[in-house]
């Protein structure tokens, strides 16, 4: 598939962005600074325009796409991950106007270039609890799709707008749109942190205990581009287990007293469910932390 990959050049999107080359996929990075990764192309560009966005998506990737002297050839999905990350890197009206004014203009040019699929970077702090102001529990455990998103920080707040956005363009134009509330980041190098998650977990609680293994990301994204006809969905983007090691009958009694969990799960089961991502999408998770990592 020829992919438009928005914000391909940070932390999670240079990773997305390398395994869908290795799938066969072409990628074009749009970014403000370039991925400059083997393979795949970039172009320069600012997602909070909206003129840029449907200049890139209508463009030429690279020389080669001029040979067969057809055309600009079309995009078969766009894949927005360009964003602030979260709070407290700019003052929040701007992480609220970027996030919100720059999956607009994504969402709606694609839709309106008749661009059959899009795939946007939604997160876990829409479910409040990661940047809330004092330590508060979720709507329910295991955390699922269905539980209620009301946070109270700027960049949650924009990822709920977020949603929205995409639900009103999937309802106008039928096309498939799928959310990925996208779990903690975590890249190859990172892997010592976990050392340090399960000698002190309660680092982990404002992240609902889960971890996303970057690659494993990759696959994620790449199970929604080969699966069409779902209309809007919103998947919970983590690994199958938690990033600590003591068991989710001690985390809940010991950081989430007087909870219960909603439905049976495994001693280690990612609180923060991927269920949703392994019945519909078949995501069938490829790095553990425990593969990585001796206590
Ligand atoms: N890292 C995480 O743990 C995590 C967790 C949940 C959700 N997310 C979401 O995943 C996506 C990627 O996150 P990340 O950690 O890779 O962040 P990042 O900051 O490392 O990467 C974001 C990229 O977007 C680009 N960008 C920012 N503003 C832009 C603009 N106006 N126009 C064009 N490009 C712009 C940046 O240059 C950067 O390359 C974001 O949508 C983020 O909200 C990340």
């Amino acid at each position: 598939m020829r992919i438009l990959f928005t914000g391909g050049s940070g932390k999670a999107g240079r990773h997305v962005c390398r395994y869908l080359r290795d799938q066969g996929h072409h990628v074009v990075n749009v970014d403000l600074t370039p991925l400059n990764e083997p393979g795949i192309d970039d172009l320069l560009a600012d997602i909070s325009d909206s003129g840029s966005m449907f200049n890139v998506m209508t463009s030429y990737a690279n020389f080669d796409e001029l040979e067969p002297g057809q055309g600009v050839p079309k995009f078969d999905a766009v894949v927005h991950f360009a964003a602030v990350p979260r709070i407290l890197i700019k003052p929040d009206h701007e992480t609220f106007r970027i996030n919100t004014t720059g999956t607009y203009n994504v969402i709606e040019a694609a839709v309106k270039l008749g661009i059959p699929k899009v795939i946007f970077a939604s997160s876990e702090t829409t479910y409040a609890v990661c940047f809330a102001d004092g330590t508060i529990n979720p709507d329910a455990l295991p955390v699922e799709e269905g539980c209620d998103v009301n946070p109270m920080d700027s960049y949650g707040l924009s990822k709920v707008v977020n949603e929205a956005t995409g639900r009103s363009f999937q309802r106008r134009s039928g096309i498939d749109i799928y959310g990925l509330r996208i779990g903690n980041v975590i890249e190859p190098h990172e892997y010592d942190q976990f050392r340090g998650f399960c000698a002190d977990p309660i680092v982990r609680r404002r992240n609902l205990f889960c971890y996303i293994d970057a690659r494993d990301l990759g696959q994620i994204v790449d199970r929604c581009l080969i699966t069409d006809g779902l209309g809007f969905q919103i998947f919970n983007a983590g690994n199958d287990t938690n990033s600590v090691d003591i068991p989710n009958s001690e985390i809940l009694r010991r950081f989430f007293p007087g909870m219960q969990l909603s439905r049976e799960m495994g001693d280690h089961e990612a609180l923060y469910s991927n269920r949703k991502i392994r019945t519909m999408l078949g995501f069938k998770e490829q790095h553990n932390w425990r593969d990585y990592v001796s206590l």
